[in-house]
């Protein structure tokens, strides 16, 4: 493995039974020793250690290695960060081999020095009645205060600088620590933070790699963060995780807030499998770290913030991910830490526990802003929720939100063809669409087989009547056009296509009989017939209103036809020519028709 370790003498000093024992109860069982596995879950202890060995193995799972797989496992580590942590404990010095040397002393400086600096936060916080006031009056106890590390820094532009100074820093390795700021007047160095609360932010070994620091004068800005360092990437930090790690892994779940003091109040409340995602948006990176503990996420967040919609636009990625991602929107005007402040600490519990997939949060919002006991805000609402199942990966997940979708739809137990087949047949389109324009343009574009009796449909034009039709049904039947309009321009007679013909037939005798469209009476004279499929797609149709103006799809319509009519005169033309037709015929009274609409 990794020559830079002296793995050997590291598991020489490690006594296997002793790095495990706090996590699983053994007892003797002959040669070995056995327990009950801590990495799936069991009634009958299937989970031995051999001592003479120094290895594991799970009966159950078939989980096995040595110590630091178990660490690696266990604690959640990467097999460097296991190794390190390990030989830490049982006195082994890492030599760094001179590759890495450079980097790691820079590492290590500043490691050290966010280091003096907490130690320095912390002493500034004990000293201060304003600050330990503030800790007072947000309800965060001294040992919350102690488990995160929590400091205070003045309101002074030099106090670390200078304490710093007193330990032999460097205050321009000070700066690339990120806590000293270099100023543009050349004069120097100065605090970054003042007048802040600061926490902490550590790595998954409990080093200080950076800090966040809460203003506690009203119009600073309210919070100002490290800048990234050679120790921080903050696409890669999670807050809290070191202290969170072990109960994710235990409880194989991970609650998500947005703030420190939500992680904070969080923790000191129980809520041990927290971490805050610090306002930023989780990137691919977080995932794949919390992938490592657990793939189960919930995430508390406040319901409109940035994190929430950049959480929904995410949400392809943790499906990617094979990450099972909840949320659990706060009440109004709430985040975790004043609501389990405010003592509903069980409301907390119960929203976690609560917590719905992105899709299902998306289908709530979607629903609040249609009146669901009418047709037209049924119909809004399925049009919207759509496109969200359409961008669901798994085939059964979408199966899933189909089924919570199909009592909207028109059909729904009517008995005709089922609502669930309207619905994924439009999702089904909807995918081969995104589909296709994601498709890179290379190669030679490839016409779609052209079905029987509707080959002229697939030339440019063809394709644009066909859409156009389309068009002005959906503005008749779902966006109130006027019909006497449209039909006067084009009759339900000539429309080209056998489904918008039939639609477009119904949809004007239905006028004429009640002066009005209902959908429901649209949908029972339709059922059955080549234009049912067509009305459920309209009334179903992923987009919104067609954009163009009714008067440019008749034109469209219009000039089609006048081709076809072109086409179908010179025919005519040519037959009368040859003598072919008699005066008598009915394609001579045709002809004359098509002369008097093109050329008069
Ligand atoms: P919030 O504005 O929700 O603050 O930012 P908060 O955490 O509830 O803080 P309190 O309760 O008012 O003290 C959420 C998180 O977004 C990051 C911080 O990590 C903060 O905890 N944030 C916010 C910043 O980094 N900078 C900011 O200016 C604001
Ligand atoms: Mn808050």
């Amino acid at each position: 493995m990794d020559s830079r370790y002296p793995l050997e003498e590291i598991r020489s000093r490690c006594e296997l039974v002793e790095i495990i024992s706090p996590h699983v109860a053994l007892k003797r069982s002959g040669k070995n020793l056995k327990g009950v596995c801590p990495f799936h879950s069991e009634k009958t202890p299937s989970f031995i250690v051999n001592q003479e060995t120094q290895r594991y193995k799970c009966f159950g799972c078939g989980e096995s290695g040595d110590v630091f797989n178990f660490v690696m496992r266990v604690e959640g580590l990467t097999f460097p960060e296991a190794v390190e942590q390990l030989a830490r404990k049982v006195g082994v010095s890492i030599e760094r081999t001179p590759g890495d040397n450079r980097v790691t002393a820079e590492r290590d400086l500043l490691l050290k020095i966010n280091q003096l600096a907490t130690d320095f936060f912390r002493k500034q916080l004990t000293a201060s009645k304003f600050a330990i006031d503030y800790l007072n009056r947000r309800g965060i106890t001294p040992e919350a205060a102690d488990k995160f590390r929590v400091g205070y820094a003045k309101d002074e532009w030099r106090a670390l600088s200078d304490f710093l100074r007193s330990q032999r820093i460097r205050p321009e390795d000070a700066a690339r620590a990120g806590v000293l700021i270099e100023s543009d007047k050349g004069t120097g160095f100065y605090d970054r933070f003042r007048n802040r609360l600061m926490f902490p932010i550590c790595d998954v070994q409990d080093r200080v790699i950076a800090f966040g620091g809460r203003a506690l004068a009203e119009g600073d800005v309210k919070y100002i963060n490290s800048p990234e360092t050679k120790v921080f990437l903050k696409n890669r930090t999670l807050y809290a995780l070191n202290l969170a790690r072990k109960e994710i892994i235990e409880q194989s779940k991970v609650v998500l807030v947005e703030g420190y003091m939500d992680a904070l109040t969080a923790h000191a409340a129980g809520f041990t499998n927290v971490v805050a995602s610090m306002g930023t948006a989780l990137t691919q990176e977080h995932v794949n770290i919390l992938s490592r503990y657990t793939r189960q996420a919930v995430l508390a967040y406040d319901a409109d913030s940035a994190g929430m919609n950049a959480a929904i636009r995410g949400a392809p990625m943790f499906e990617e991910a094979e990450f099972d991602v909840r949320v659990a929107p706060m009440p109004e005007g709430e985040d975790p830490d004043s609501l389990i402040r405010r003592g509903d600490r069980a409301v907390f519990a119960e929203l976690v526990a609560g917590a719905i997939p992105i899709p299902d949060y998306r289908f709530r919002m979607i629903s609040a802003k249609h009146d669901l006991s009418t047709r037209a805000g049924q119909l809004a609402m399925l049009r919207e929720a759509i496109p969200i199942v359409a961008e669901v990966a798994q085939q059964v997940e979408r199966e899933r939100l189909i089924a919570l979708l199909a009592p909207y739809h028109p059909n729904y137990g009517s008995g005709t063809t089922p609502a669930e087949v309207h619905i994924r047949q439009e999702i089904e389109a909807r995918r081969t669409r995104v589909a296709q324009q994601q498709r890179p343009q290379s190669g030679p574009t490839r016409r779609p087989v052209a079905r029987q009796g509707r080959v002229d449909l697939l030339s440019e034009e063809g394709k644009a009547v066909r859409k156009a039709e389309r068009e002005l049904l959906g503005k008749i039947i779902c966006h109130g056009a006027s019909a006497d309009d449209v039909f006067a321009a084009v009759p339900p007679e000539s429309f080209i296509v056998e489904d918008t013909k039939t639609v477009a037939t119904v949809v004007r005798e239905e006028l004429a009989n009640r002066g009005k469209l209902n959908v429901d009476a649209l949908c029972a004279r339709l059922a059955g017939t080549p234009g049912e499929g067509l009305l459920n797609e309209l009334l179903v149709q992923t987009s919104e209103s067609s954009e163009t103006p009714i008067a440019e799809l008749l034109d469209a319509i219009k000039l089609y036809r006048n081709k076809e009519h072109e086409k179908r005169f010179r025919m005519l033309a040519g037959k009368i020519q040859r003598g072919e037709i008699k005066g008598t015929d009915k394609e001579f009274s045709e002809y004359w028709q098509l002369v008097r609409e093109l050329h008069m």
